[in-house]
């Protein structure tokens, strides 16, 4: 309205507070502004359907551009996993690492609660605490210095607790899970996976031998994760079906016990699952015997 107006226009503020209002408080009649204004029901609101409609589906759109990745099956006696928060809640989440809020009940109830609470609700009452007129930021040194300590405040502790996730990785020589599946898609696409499809199993191979103790073991090992029950590879994953062909006992062995690629070492996991080292013997040797017939 202050652009291109005629200069006999009268320019009416609407709804800014530097302008001191006398009198009651009486919504503007909109009436006003002939021209300038529309009915709420149904033009405008069409109009923000519309927009909403076309900004939902360029979400979509967007959305489709890639297949959500699944996680792996969550296996309670995996000790390596890390549970972090989001990003956003990582302060909160370092926060309450700290002593005088964790231990005793009373200390996590202040911590999660009433600490937080205090934090939020301020932030909800701000409006009524701080009623100044007053605008800028250095004019408002209670609010604005809150406000500050509050930010700084956030940013250290993200920032601490990213660190200490960084170092907790390296110490305890961790991969994440997203990463590592990450670097499974590209071992799997490099391999002729095709970007997340699965993988076609040897053509035509078959699981052989599927009476022997070794088809029972591969069902208990953590090799299923991945390869699937029936053998022809988790999304991406490569099939074993027919991987005789391809490698020797032994060679299945020394992956097993030293990873390859995107496959980490899964000897120590598969004792840790109760196999024995005579299993997985036995896997190695079952799998050795998967050759297209
Ligand atoms: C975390 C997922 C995962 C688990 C669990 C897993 N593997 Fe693998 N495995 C892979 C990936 C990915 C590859 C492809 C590695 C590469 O070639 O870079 C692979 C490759 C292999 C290969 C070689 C395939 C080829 O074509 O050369 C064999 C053999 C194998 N795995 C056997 C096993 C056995 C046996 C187990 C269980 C004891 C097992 N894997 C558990 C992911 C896994």
């Amino acid at each position: 309205m202050a652009h291109g107006h005629k200069s006999n226009e009268k320019v009416v503020y609407v709804g800014d507070s530097r302008v001191r209002k006398s009198g009651p408080m009486i919504p503007p009649d909109y009436s006003a502004f002939p021209g300038k204004s529309e009915v709420f029901i149904p033009n405008f609101l069409l109009k923000e359907w519309m927009v909403g409609c076309v900004a939902l589906v360029g979400v979509l759109v967007l959305v489709m551009q890639e297949a959500a990745p699944l996680g792996y099956p969550a296996d309670p006696t995996n000790t390596t996993f890390i549970p972090m928060p989001d990003w956003y809640f990582l302060f909160l989440y370092q926060f309450l690492k700290y002593p005088y809020v964790s231990g005793d009940t009373l200390k996590i109830f202040i911590g999660s609660i009433i600490i937080p609470g205090i934090m939020f609700g301020g932030l909800m009452l701000a409006p009524f605490l701080d009623t100044g007129k007053e605008r800028r930021f250095y004019k408002r040194p209670i609010a604005s210095a809150f406000m500050f300590v509050t930010l700084i405040a956030c940013i250290h502790l993200t920032v601490v607790s990213w660190m200490h996730y960084q170092k907790e990785l390296t110490d305890k020589n961790i991969i994440p899970e997203h990463i590592k599946r990450e670097h499974e898609m590209e071992e799997a696409k490099k391999a002729g996976g095709g970007g997340g499809a699965a993988p076609k199993p040897a053509a035509g191979a078959q699981i052989v031998a599927q009476d022997d103790k070794g088809y029972e073991i591969y069902q208990k090992a953590t090799c299923i994760n991945c390869h699937a029950k029936d053998m022809k590879g988790v999304s991406g994953m490569p099939a074993l079906r027919g991987i005789g062909d391809k490698h020797s006992k032994d060679e299945i062995m020394k992956i097993i016990k030293e990873g390859k690629g995107g496959m980490s070492k899964q000897y120590d996991d598969n004792i840790k699952k109760g196999l024995t080292a005579a299993d997985i013997d036995a896997l190695a040797e079952w799998l050795g015997k998967q050759k297209k017939q």
